[in-house]
């Protein structure tokens, strides 16, 4: 039976008996042997296949150049070589399938921007290998981390007719292109959710505490390096919640990701360090081990203000934070995570609870140095009336939204939950700098390959 590397490098004892396929790495040819560097995308680390000359298969060693695929029957033992436990000797090798000159992964060091050209071939590269080997551990750690607190998984709908940020940033869903939406599909306009939280509510106040965890699609036209129109999103939601508890919920989950991303990499972070972010260990040991500043907004532009930095976008009370006043705030105002609460009603979305101030709503963002913004989340506005006086001041169809005021009428609870970008959660334990190279295959304005 096959056997994967990462298995193969680790074993206790000598095999006498070991099958293994990948791709070439690299080929190195003398008189009698040639050794290959076989790599399966189970580990960061390939392993050293030596091959004699004498063997079935020998013939065409020649054409196992970097990229071809092989299958490999042989003996796993102690290395020779230094940096490696164990190789294996070839009994007998095939060419599964050959790789012409053109292949485009031949030259080391090749740029971001070339790889994401490429993005059907880039996994095979370290780099990108150890991406996405991450990217499946902490969807793994998401899950366990609500498993083992009795959230619930709720799949919430992706087609949805309701737009929950109220920024009018969604893609319209139509099989009539230009034709009127009473005639479309669903009898209405809808689109792609730009999130799952109004009908993950309706979940909270049933089964108390859940989560969702899936695709988001904005259709918002930035062009930075940490907005895609496709992502990912996990919003869990807790009913009997308030403001303070979500915050601690963030923190906690945060918290949980990293340590998970330090005990069980399989060696991947060392990529990161190398290539990536020398300081990489230590930040994410530092987020493990310590608390969460917290401040509110009307602090915040406080200490933006007092700061006498000339910001791009000018900071005064009631301005939303820019990502250059988010990353001032972390970077150098308080060297690490960062939770902003409270923030001005007329900024945020209409479901957020109102203060007693009459100005700002239960909003919280989480921010961390180098990515900014990673979760934004609120105690949502559970009281009836105030609920149905924000809907018609930002302007939503009430008919639209019955069913999300009948939360408010039938036993309604106090409740809150939050959002977190799955990439940028991804950039913040990996080091990556653009979002584009933490999803598979990324969509951007102006760019839906593959
Ligand atoms: O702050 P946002 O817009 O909040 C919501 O959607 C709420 N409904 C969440 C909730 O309370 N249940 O988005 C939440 C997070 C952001 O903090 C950010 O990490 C990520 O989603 N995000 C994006 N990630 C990549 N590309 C984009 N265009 C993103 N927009 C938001
Ligand atoms: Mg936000």
């Amino acid at each position: 039976m096959r056997k994967l590397v990462k298995h193969l490098l680790k074993n206790e004892s000598a095999l006498s008996e070991v099958e293994l396929s990948g791709w070439v790495r690299t080929r190195r040819d003398s008189k009698d042997f040639s050794f290959i560097e076989l790599n399966d995308g189970s580990s960061l680390q390939g392993i050293q296949v030596v091959i004699d000359a004498g063997i079935p298969g020998y013939d065409s060693v020649k054409k196992m150049n970097t990229g071809a695929s092989i299958r490999v029957l042989g003996e796993l033992v102690e290395s020779q070589g230094k940096g490696q436990s164990w190789e294996v000797l070839a009994k007998e090798v095939e060419l599964v399938g050959e790789v012409p000159e053109d292949y485009p992964l031949q030259k080391k060091g090749q740029t971001p921007e070339f790889l994401r050209s490429i993005a059907h071939l880039r996994p095979r590269t370290n780099l990108y290998g150890a991406t996405f080997r991450m990217r499946s551990r902490l969807a793994y750690a998401v899950h366990r981390f609500f498993n083992e607190r009795d959230f619930t998984y709720v799949h919430t709908p992706i087609l949805t007719a309701s737009d929950c940020e109220g920024a009018g940033e969604m893609f319209r869903v139509t099989t009539n292109g230009a034709g009127k939406p009473e005639d479309d599909f669903f009898g209405k306009a809808t689109y792609l959710t730009v999130s799952g939280q109004l009908e993950g509510e309706t979940y909270a106040t049933a089964l108390s505490n859940i989560y969702t965890f899936g695709p988001t699609f904005r259709a918002e036209n930035s062009h930075t390096s940490r907005h895609a129109s496709e992502f990912w999103m996990i919003e869990p939601e807790m009913a009997f919640c308030d403001l303070g508890g979500d915050m601690d919920l963030a923190e906690e989950f945060m918290k949980f990701l990293v340590k998970d991303v330090l005990e069980n990499n399989e060696g991947d972070l060392s990529i990161f360090e190398k290539f990536i972010d020398k300081g990489l260990r230590d930040r994410l040991e530092k987020l493990a081990a310590s608390g969460f500043e917290r401040m509110s907004y009307t602090e915040a532009v406080e200490r933006l203000l007092q700061s006498g930095k000339q910001f791009d976008y000018p900071v005064e009370w009631g301005v939303n934070l820019q990502s250059e006043h988010e990353r001032y705030l972390c970077e150098e105002v308080v060297k690490g995570p960062l939770t902003v609460y409270d923030y001005p009603k007329s900024i945020k979305p209409f479901y957020m609870r109102a203060n007693d101030d009459g100005k700002t709503v239960t909003a919280m963002d989480v921010l961390v140095p180098g990515v900014g913004e990673i979760i934004g989340g609120s105690q949502r506005e559970e009281r009836y009336d105030l609920l149905k006086a924000a809907m018609e001041d930002h302007k939503l169809e009430l008919e639209e939204y019955g069913w999300y005021l009948d939360l408010r009428k039938y036993g309604t609870v106090p409740h809150a939950g939050f959002g977190a970008g799955f990439e940028r959660l991804l950039m913040y334990v990996t080091g990556m700098q653009n979002i584009r190279d933490v999803i598979p295959f990324a969509r951007t304005p102006g760019n839906c390959e593959f």
